[in-house]
């Protein structure tokens, strides 16, 4: 199926590794054009390198998310070098673990600023280009917001504003043609989750009971299969889709894990 992607300007927050680089690398497989606005500037050149090297094209705007002046300036410099943005995938972010115990108002307001604010923030500094393209956004988003998981009040609120977000900004752009949809992402085997995993005792005995609780298949889900639906709702194959949540998560949320 031709996704008709070719030569889309694309931004993707947190496109250096994991979930995000694997949406960089099949938006390129699709002959768009990948902008990624990420922290980790070596990996994010390695990134944008490999694809160039293979005659896909690539772009990095270097910002810390949580740093309003510094979205703004990656936006600029995105418009600068294209004059036009085609879509936008939110998906920085950190499970940072701020839960009562270990946490305080400053680290809980840190957390939303690492998982929610800048995803406000991007949309409102990309919105009239997206209004102008008839663009598409996609918020990648946690189940933690759904089913709670304990120690994480900062990461759990800062997903609920993800979804929420979602929701309302669909309704508020939908007049100009601009559609907004989540991701919802449950157990998904990327290198923030191998850094978490190795911070348990026994993480393979760890993995082997979280993989057994994923009703499909029993194991993780792959970065790649949340980028083939990322990269479908950015398409306009998905053009009949607004405001909705795409749970790819093998089951995870909405099928009884007690079987
Ligand atoms: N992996 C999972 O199981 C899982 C589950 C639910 C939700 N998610 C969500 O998916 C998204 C991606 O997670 P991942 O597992 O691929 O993470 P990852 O840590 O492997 O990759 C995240 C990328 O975002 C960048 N980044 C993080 N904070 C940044 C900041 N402040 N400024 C600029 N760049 C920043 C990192 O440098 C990195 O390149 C996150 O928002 C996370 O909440 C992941």
């Amino acid at each position: 199926m031709d996704l008709k992607l070719k030569d889309k300007v694309i931004v993707v927050t947190g496109g250096a590794r994991g979930i995000g680089e694997s949406i960089v690398r099949k938006l390129a497989e699709e002959d768009a054009i990948p902008c990624i606005i990420d922290v980790n500037e070596p990996l994010a050149n390695q990134v944008c390198a490999s694809l160039i090297r293979i005659n896909k094209k690539c772009f990095f705007a270097g910002a810390d998310l949580t740093d309003a002046v510094q979205c703004r300036q990656a936006i600029e410099k995105i418009i600068s070098r294209y004059q036009k943005i085609d879509g936008l995938v939110n998906n920085a972010g950190l499970n940072d673990g701020i839960g009562l115990e270990e946490g305080s108002y400053d680290r809980f307001i840190h957390s939303l600023k690492l998982n929610a604010v800048h995803y406000y923030l991007i949309t409102e500094l990309v919105q009239s280009f997206l209004k102008l393209s008839k663009g598409s956004i996609v918020n990648i988003c946690s189940k933690v917001a759904e089913t709670g998981q304990g120690d994480t009040s900062g990461y759990a609120a800062a997903n609920g504003m993800r979804l929420e977000m979602s929701t309302v900004e669909a309704r508020e752009v939908i007049a100009a043609g601009v559609r907004v949809n989540a991701v919802v992402v449950a157990e998904c085997a990327t290198p923030q989750y191998e850094w978490w995993l190795n911070t348990l005792t026994d993480p393979e005995g760890q993995l082997r009971k979280i993989n057994a609780k994923i009703p499909l298949y029993n194991r993780r889900t792959s970065p790649d299969e949340i980028a083939e639906t990322t990269v479908f709702l950015l398409s306009e194959k998905s053009s009949g889709i607004n405001g909705e949540f795409f749970h790819v998560d093998g089951g995870y949320v909405h099928l009884d894990r007690s079987i």
